[in-house]
């Protein structure tokens, strides 16, 4: 859940690591430091806090110029609340470390150490591993990097550097990533590539329990054998300025305004349009017939998969079960090679969904990974993956991320609906065509920003809201809710609407903003009923409706989108939505990329 820099060239170490670190903040953000070697010095700033307090305690204590090998980290708490000491880097003799991940076995590691006199500055995991290395060291950092991976239980990726080698730079993974950039002349680690994207684009993903060596003479890769390895070059094709903000207040902004482009990338990449066919790469995980699809996920993107659930079953008529990947993995789920495991995973680290798609394989289950982030470890470990190409997310919040997923797993729909008979040709080509006429309608919903900021400035004081919805447009009330409580702190529920007599309705009174979720679908009457419930209780009600919907004079307030055929309603009426939570966290002067106590990967259980 942190993220780790590394660099080592002839520019100046700081800046390339504070930048990276910058980049990276997303990753956690309570604490910071950099380790800074030069012949016989390692100099080591760490501070509380963001980035921007790591750069004021630098600037205190002289700067860090001079220095061209160096290690940054951000970090987000697991072992140890956030202090100076807990923050990394953490140095142990001429060593200085980083690491990402958790080590399961680091209070046995620290006792044996601590048995060898070894003392401790911190309560974390971490420090273990950098003593271990002190430990192991015989003036040959990559050699006792290697040992220590041989003791190491657990997940890590880690970066380190030794004063007593000032131009190696050694990094290794197992289960967190990690990835090599090359420069001219230059190397840097991270463990994300838009920490890497100002410098180059040629980068190296590490493999797990592989270990690279960095030094002015060229990378060596090798695996847990020792024996090395070619590590795969791969060129980033997304810009810098993707990953920047673009004249946005914010990320989560900027990124709900690309969901348009965000969504015809996606759609484009996967349609033939000469065919009018779906061409997903999904190669042999649908060959032979599925009997059954399990789609795993944690969030935002569990929400997306109980949408896709709706979409399957109605298009390829298999039975489909949503499961919350932490909650799959605690029980003992039933599995064979005629299930389909769909893993959906902004991230593709999240470790509950990890841990998922390696149960789904050791089970003989077929595994496909629906992932945005190219490289990250879902997608390399499912059997198939269908990229969403959303570009990098930055906001903790998920937004073009949500959409994107949505049109991979319709396309996923209409593909298994194809093998399974269940749409012909022509029913595929007519769903492509409306699909392709999506972004233009993402556009018009989101051209209604004003209204929604105003309406975020009447509400943004109420403690308590209730979103209700049915049928595809219930998960959009689940995400609706949790948009507004990550980002705005304000208590939200999703609720389905028919659920609203068992229990929730008891929360309605005079003011209680209520939203409903209520395109004209299959079940718009009884959305109505739930408005009259709601109405009858004195609750506001702010409805998201078609243009000139009847329910448009019934409620208290109203958010448009436009017309759409009502399969895919749960593209547009999140839209408002998102921007609504938006809205309400900024009127609240909320950090709204960085809300508190959550980090944009989960890489911890
Ligand atoms: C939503 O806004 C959150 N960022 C969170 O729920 C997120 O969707 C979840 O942690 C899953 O992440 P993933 O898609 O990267 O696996």
């Amino acid at each position: 859940m942190c993220g780790i820099v590394g660099y080592l060239g002839e520019g100046e170490a700081v800046d390339v690591l504070l930048e990276g670190l910058r980049r990276l903040e997303y990753r956690g953000y309570d604490s910071a430091g950099v380790a800074l070697v030069r012949p016989g010095e390692l100099r080591v700033v760490k501070s509380v806090g963001k980035i921007r307090d790591l750069e004021r305690t630098l600037r205190r204590r002289g700067g860090g110029n001079g220095f061209h090998l160096g290690l940054g980290h951000t970090r987000w708490a697991t072992h140890g609340r956030p202090s100076e000491s807990n923050a990394h880097p953490h140095v142990a003799g001429p060593i200085a470390l980083v690491h990402n991940g958790i080590i399961e076995n680091y209070w046995e590691l620290r006792e044996e150490l601590a048995a060898l006199g070894y003392e401790f500055a911190s309560d974390t995991d971490s420090e273990v591993v950098a003593k271990l290395v002190q430990r192991y060291y015989r003036g040959d950092l990559f050699e006792a990097v290697g040992e220590v991976m041989g003791r190491l239980e657990g997940s890590y990726a880690i970066a380190v550097v030794s004063r007593e080698e000032p131009f190696v730079l050694v990094g290794a993974r197992k289960d967190s990533p990690l990835v090599v950039g090359l420069g001219e002349g230059e190397y840097f680690l991270a463990s994300d590539v838009p920490a890497l994207l100002p410098y180059t684009r040629r980068v190296v993903f590490l493999e797990n329990r592989e270990r690279v060596l960095l030094t002015p003479q060229g990378m060596t890769v090798v695996d847990e054998k020792g024996e090395r390895v070619k590590g795969e070059l791969q060129e980033i094709t997304w810009s810098v300025s993707l990953a920047e903000r673009g004249g946005y207040k914010h990320f989560m902004l900027k990124e709900i305004f690309e969901q348009p482009r965000a969504v015809a990338d996606t759609i484009r990449g996967y349609v033939s349009l000469a065919k009018g066919a779906v061409d997903l790469p999904v190669g042999e995980v649908l060959e032979g017939g599925i009997g059954r699809v399990m789609l795993v996920a944690c969030g935002t993107s569990w929400h997306a998969a109980l949408v896709g659930k709706l979409w399957m079953e109605a298009y390829a008529g298999v039975p489909v079960d949503v499961e919350i990947a932490s909650e799959f993995r605690a029980r003992d789920p039933v599995l064979d090679p005629k299930t389909l495991v769909v893993l959906v995973s902004q991230s593709g680290e999240t470790a509950d969904t990890l841990a998922a798609l390696r149960i789904a394989r050791g089970k003989g289950a077929r595994t496909l990974a629906v992932c945005n982030v190219v490289g990250s470890s879902i997608a390399r470990e499912a059997d198939e993956v269908v990229y969403t190409h959303a570009g990098p997310e930055i906001g903790v919040a998920s937004t073009k991320a949500f959409t994107t997923q949505l049109a991979v797993l319709y396309l996923l729909a209409l593909a298994a609906g194809v093998r399974t008979g269940r749409v012909s040709e022509e029913g595929v080509s007519v769903c492509l065509k409306r699909l392709l006429a999506l972004p233009g309608r993402m556009e018009e919903a989101l051209s209604r920003d004003e209204g929604i900021a105003t309406l975020a400035r009447e509400l943004y004081q109420a403690k308590d809201f209730l979103f209700l919805g049915r049928w595809l447009n219930y998960p959009i009330a689940l995400e609706g809710a949790l948009k507004l409580k990550e980002i705005s702190y304000s208590h939200a529920e999703g609720y389905p609407g028919g659920e609203m007599k068992h229990g929730p309705i008891a929360l309605v009174e005079e003011g209680l903003p209520v939203v409903v979720v209520a395109p004209r679908d299959r079940v718009y009457e009884k959305m109505v009923a739930n408005v009259e419930e709601v109405k009858s209780r004195d609750g506001l009600v702010v409805a998201v409706v078609f243009p000139s919907d009847p329910l448009q004079g019934r409620v208290d307030r109203y958010l448009e989108v436009p017309l759409v055929e009502e399969d895919l309603t749960p593209f547009l009426t999140v839209l408002p939505l998102q921007l609504l939570a938006y809205h309400i966290a900024d009127r609240r002067g909320c950090d709204v990329d960085q809300p508190r106590n959550l980090a944009k990967s989960v890489t911890v259980e």
